[in-house]
């Protein structure tokens, strides 16, 4: 793992998220790790419809006792064709497992997504700000629309989504991320933003055993319970779809990323996204064939030391029974 920034150093971070499981443990993730300042949560439709991943979200901020974070509800749907099913049977029809988290006092932020994150690229210096998409990328694609001046002052993208040489996880061809929005992918992946594509690549082989949920739910406090209850499900589909004993929390290594730049391989890739309606839609195809030198490559991640990653995440949750 590379070393991490000093608490002074502090990343300003957004994430921008369709709680979900995996997005859940990784806003936790994030509430505890010093290296980063989370400013902003925006939410997306994705897992589940954008009304509960919005309560969702502002529920496990609650959790963390962080309800003072704003929550900035974005896009209820893809940008052109609608989807003809979301997660719910992976994730629970509320989205967090069957677990009902106590609600939050806070509301949510009366700004749209692309202003709240507009506005907060704008006051910050350009570069400086990391914007960790875990869901599709509706909104980065309609900030990047409406506010072109605020997109271009992003420092870095960390999106979990797409896939180089692992297929998909909602089709053969799709990772749902993508899946959930191509034509938004396709925009964002050829962009020229400063992307980081942390996909099923490295994502599938980074299993949070059931030993590690043990140490977090039992060290972790209330939010150590909680997260270890919330997975319960996850952990039951993971064994179901893919017969292992854990479970792959996604997003969770796309934040650790954004929290620890460098914990990832990465290399600069061509990549376009599928965008017809046909059994390829939302394929991310990779262009392994030489490291791309065009200003619109994407930092594909490559290789991860998953259990450098485990322990990351395990011993950030367990701190929260410090
Ligand atoms: O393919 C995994 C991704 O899809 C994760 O972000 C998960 O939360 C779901 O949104
Ligand atoms: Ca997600």
């Amino acid at each position: 793992m590379a070393q991490t920034a000093g608490v002074t150093d502090r990343i300003p971070l957004v994430i921008d998220t369709d709680p979900g499981i995996d997005d859940a443990l990784a806003v936790l993730l994030a509430l505890a790790s010093p290296e980063v300042d989370l400013e902003l949560v925006t939410t997306v439709h994705g897992n589940v419809e954008l009304a509960q991943t919005t309560e969702n979200a502002l529920r496990v901020l609650h959790l963390a006792g962080r309800s003072d974070v704003p929550v900035a509800a974005g896009a209820a749907g893809p940008l052109v064709h609608p989807l003809p099913t979301r997660a719910g049977h992976v994730h629970g029809t509320a989205g967090l497992g069957g677990v009902e988290l106590p609600p939050s006092p806070a509301s949510v932020d009366p700004r749209p997504a692309v202003v709240a994150l507009a506005e907060l690229l704008l006051a910050h210096e350009p570069g400086t700000v990391t914007v960790a998409p875990i869901g599709p990328l509706t909104n980065i694609a309609l900030l990047m629309a409406v506010y072109p001046e605020a997109a271009q002052r992003i420092g870095r993208v960390v999106w979990m989504g797409g896939s180089a040489h692992r297929g998909g996880n909602v089709t053969s061809a799709a990772e749902f991320n993508a899946w959930a929005d191509p034509e938004a992918a396709h925009a964002v992946l050829t962009s020229g933003l400063p992307v980081t594509m942390v996909g099923l690549d490295v994502t599938l082989p980074t299993v949070l055993t059931e030993e590690g949920i043990e140490r977090f739910r039992s060290t972790g406090g209330t939010v150590g319970e909680t997260a270890a209850a919330v997975l319960r499900q996850y952990v039951d589909a993971a064994r179901d779809a893919y017969g292992i004993s854990g479970v792959v929390v996604h997003d969770a290594l796309a934040l650790t990323e954004a929290i620890v730049p460098g914990t990832l391989r990465t290399v600069r890739r061509d990549v376009v996204v599928g965008t017809t309606l046909g059994a390829a839609r939302g394929q991310t195809l990779v262009d392994s064939r030489s490291v791309s030198t065009a200003d619109t490559a994407v930092e594909v991640a490559e290789t991860v030391d998953s259990d450098a990653a485990v322990e990351f995440l395990v011993s950030r949750l367990a701190s929260y029974g410090a």
